[in-house]
């Protein structure tokens, strides 16, 4: 975490500030009242007959919180019969008594979870995240307070959970021996608390932070969107506060791995320095409103789709059931549109049909003549996509994606279970140009590995692949693409002339933010440059997301195993189709970039030396 900054400095003063002694191990709870959803008081004198009381700190729209509730409801079934009472308890202003009622029904929670709508109980335990766990033992002493387990945290899930904090200290308590872990720091979300809006301060919601968020977050943070919560109100905002400083300090939202201070990138989403001091500055003062007719309009985004009206839609031919869990292989669904000619695509986008389960989606061709999808088409033939942090295909005025005539569209589909049965029926929509007026088409390349092996154990591994290009070449946008176990990633342009520059870094890779780093200008690839994609994995169990650190990894396209492919957005600098006949020509000029098989790595003459192939670099780094 980079907890650095004055605003994290000020973050810290402000919490601080309501640790007054409550809530640490060995303090007695002297009771309290709250009421649950349904309106129902329950007291925590209520439980005076009871063993132990677990009383669980619960957000309705935090991911960590919501991720341990089916858990939680098993562990009171489980300990029920032992005497143990489990009662939830929500602090958060934006968390609804419908919402509540829902959280319980859907992870079939029997215990109660009342509503502390003025956080005095949050106080008295000062309990700062969701989810956050505190065991009472029978005369109401506290005797644990923290994580539920190490299962989840923050991006990461891990198939079970290797430590058992908080049924280890009910056992400890049943048992009247003392609890052999007291105190493990909750994870998740900040509760946010209630007692502030002061008008103090020239900084206001509806002056300010109201059009930061606008421009900043709402993308995703709305209704129907990808984030699971919305923060288009003031009372969404001021209620996320302290979790907003937060995430944007360690650079978890918006998200952006790449490190600064290489490339720019038109799509670049981080929050500028200035923005982030006023809303640290806001927070300071206590979330003042402010004057209402300062609020901005509120922004609007086209209904459904993000690209202008598709020209085609496709969808998946039938609904597809998926699993309440386990893990579902990637979909293939195959649509044929019926092209009777080449369509020039120049913006493009999928939506997903059940975003609760659609992890992500692409949609790319498959010309006439080939029978099956090959894994490289969704990274070489896409078209169309959607996941977390994909932004739509819109191309730049005179640039267009080809798709041949009588090519069959095909979906790939990667379903997350959520732990209920779900059904997807997902589709995409396609933008067409004027062919007469597409002067460069627009095609993605690749450098690709497909020979590296990632030995278990092992949290360095090096990998390189790299390629030369053949013409003069205007690259546009750079994806690294890695799976679970990728741990960074750099793409280095090597030019004739001897010199080297990085173009991107993105030093810590997460497979669950997959951006398109599109360049801000146009990078001409003279040709002889080669484009050098450095990688590194962490196959060793220090990497929470590693599916299984005891196996041995190579290239798939399953997320267990491993793919390390850099992928680039390019046209040929001197194209221009409207001066051509653009058809015929361009079957030798596609062959120039692309994949190249794994027989001719190394030995193609277009390659300026062997790549580096699963080479193992020193533990650490
Ligand atoms: C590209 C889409 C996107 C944008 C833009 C975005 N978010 Fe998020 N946000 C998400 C998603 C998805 C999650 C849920 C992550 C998860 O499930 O772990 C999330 C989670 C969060 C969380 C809670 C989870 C955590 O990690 O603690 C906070 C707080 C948050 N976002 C704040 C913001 C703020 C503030 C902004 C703008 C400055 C922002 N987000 C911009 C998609 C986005």
């Amino acid at each position: 975490m980079t907890a650095s900054g004055t605003s994290w400095l000020m973050m810290s003063v402000l919490f601080a500030a309501t640790a007054n002694g409550a809530g640490s191990i060995g303090q007695r709870i002297d009771g309290f009242t709250l009421k649950d959803s349904l309106g129902t008081a329950h007291s925590l004198s209520d439980w005076k007959d009871r063993k132990a009381v677990a009383v669980i700190f619960l957000g309705t729209e935090c991911p960590l919180a919501k991720q341990y509730g089916s858990k939680l409801a098993e562990l009171s079934r489980r300990y029920k019969s032992k005497g143990v009472e489990f009662v939830g308890i929500d602090s958060n202003q934006q968390d609804s008594l419908a919402a509540i009622t829902h959280f319980g029904r859907v992870n079939h929670i029997e215990f109660p979870i009342l509503k502390d709508a003025a956080n005095q109980v949050a106080d008295k335990f000062d309990a700062a995240r969701t989810p956050e766990a505190f065991v009472l033992d029978a005369s109401g002493t506290i005797r644990y307070r923290g994580k539920i387990d190490d299962q989840f945290g923050v991006g990461y899930a891990r198939p079970s959970a290797s430590r058992h904090f908080l049924a280890d200290a009910l056992d400890d308590v049943l048992a009247a021996k003392a609890v052999r872990t007291a105190t493990v720091a909750a994870i998740g979300c900040r509760i946010g608390r209630v007692n502030r809006h002061a008008e103090k301060g020239s900084v206001t919601y509806s002056n300010q932070i109201a059009r930061i968020v606008q421009s900043r977050c709402v993308e995703c943070h709305r209704a129907g969107q990808i984030a699971p919560f919305t923060l288009t109100s003031f009372k969404d905002v001021s209620a996320w506060a302290e979790n907003m400083m937060e995430v944007i300090d360690n650079q978890r939202m918006p998200p952006w791995n790449a490190d600064p201070k290489y490339g720019e990138f038109s799509n670049d989403s981080r929050v500028p320095a200035a923005e982030k001091q006023l809303i640290a500055e806001w927070i300071e003062n206590g979330c003042p409103e402010g004057d209402r007719s300062q609020l901005p309009p509120p922004v609007t985004f086209a209904e459904g789709w993000r690209i202008p009206k598709p020209d085609l839609i496709v969808k998946m031919p039938k609904a597809f059931k998926i699993p309440a869990t386990g893990i579902v292989d990637y979909q293939y669904f195959i649509v044929d549109p019926g092209l009777k000619h080449d369509v020039w695509v120049k913006a493009a986008e999928g939506k997903p049909g059940n975003r609760s389960i659609v992890h992500h989606m692409v949609l790319s061709y498959m010309p006439p003549g080939q029978k099956e999808p090959d894994p490289t088409d969704p990274l070489l033939k896409a078209v169309a996509s959607s996941g977390p942090g994909i932004p739509a295909l819109i191309t730049p005025e005179g640039y267009a994606r080809r798709i041949p005539a009588g090519s069959k569209l095909v979906f790939q589909m990667h379903y997350t279970p959520n732990g209920t049965e779900q059904t997807d029926q997902s589709e995409a929509g396609l933008v067409f140009a004027d062919p007469t007026t597409v002067k460069k088409e627009m095609q993605i390349g690749a450098v690709i590995n497909f020979q590296f092996v990632l030995p278990p154990g092992f949290d360095n591994v090096l990998c390189t692949a790299e390629d030369k290009f053949e013409k003069d070449t205007l690259l546009y946008a750079l994806i690294p693409h890695m799976h679970l176990r990728g741990k960074s990633f750099r793409f280095v342009a090597a030019y004739p002339n001897g010199k080297t520059e990085i173009l991107l870094d993105v030093p810590k890779y997460d497979f669950n933010w997959q951006n398109i780093f599109q360049l801000s200008k146009a990078r001409l690839m003279p040709k002889g440059s080669v484009l050098r994609c450095i990688a590194h994995f962490d196959n060793s169990e220090n990497n929470l997301v590693n599916p299984d650190p005891s196996k041995f990894v190579h290239f798939g396209e399953q997320t267990f195993d491993e793919m390390m492919v850099g992928m680039y957005y390019y046209a040929l600098a001197d194209q221009n189709l409207t001066l051509s006949k653009p058809v015929e020509k361009k079957s030798d000029r596609r062959a120039v970039q692309g994949v190249r098989p794994a027989s001719a790595i190394g030995s193609g003459r277009s390659v300026l030396s062997a790549p580096v192939v699963g080479r193992v670099a020193a533990h650490g780094s």
